[in-house]
């Protein structure tokens, strides 16, 4: 059983690839975050836009992780950024969970060349422990693969240096 859960939001697929490429160089569980607002189409887009900027949340649907969130050495939380903030959906997890999570990392996706790592503090405001390590990846973009590289090493230092 990993010790390591990757646990994300992704609208149209981009942060979700990402993380699925990350879990699997970390061998680590990954779970996908819902929160049952339909955000598809242009109104979805809108919603998401507003929801950004205004904080405002749903609920996130029930998730099943092997063991209880608390007990992983370390949860990457991945969301796409949403008018230079985290996605609402990501926003709700880290309002539940982030007092719980031991240690964290972040990876945002986003569409632009402004990289918005900004959103990583605003993360850490739902997560007293921090964050380790964190990147934001462009998909298509040329140093997308070095980012990424870059982030699994920096994660493998902090496990490594860690004692289980
Ligand atoms: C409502 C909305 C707002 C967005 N705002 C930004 C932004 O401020 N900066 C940016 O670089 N990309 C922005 N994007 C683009 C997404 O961050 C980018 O396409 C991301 O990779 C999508 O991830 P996903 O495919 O996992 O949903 C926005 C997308 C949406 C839907």
């Amino acid at each position: 059983m990993s010790d390591v859960l990757c646990i994300y939001y992704s609208r149209t697929g981009n942060t979700r690839s990402a993380m699925a490429e990350i879990a699997q160089a970390l061998d680590a569980e990954l779970v996908e975050l819902q929160d049952g607002v339909a955000r598809g189409g242009a109104r979805g887009w809108l919603r998401c836009g507003m929801d950004a900027m205004r904080r405002t949340t749903k609920p996130i649907k029930p998730f099943e992780t092997a063991r209880p969130v608390k007990e992983y050495r370390l949860v990457i939380v991945g969301s796409p950024v949403w008018a230079g903030r985290c996605s609402a959906v990501t926003r709700d997890f880290l309002k539940r969970y982030g007092k719980e999570l031991r240690n964290a990392a972040y990876v945002v996706t986003r569409g632009s060349e402004n990289r918005s790592e900004e959103v990583f503090e605003q993360m850490d405001l739902y997560v007293p422990a921090g964050h380790q390590a964190a990147v934001s990846l462009r998909r298509g973009s040329v140093g997308y693969a070095f980012w990424q590289e870059e982030f699994l090493r920096q994660t493998r230092d902090f496990l490594n240096g860690q004692k289980k």
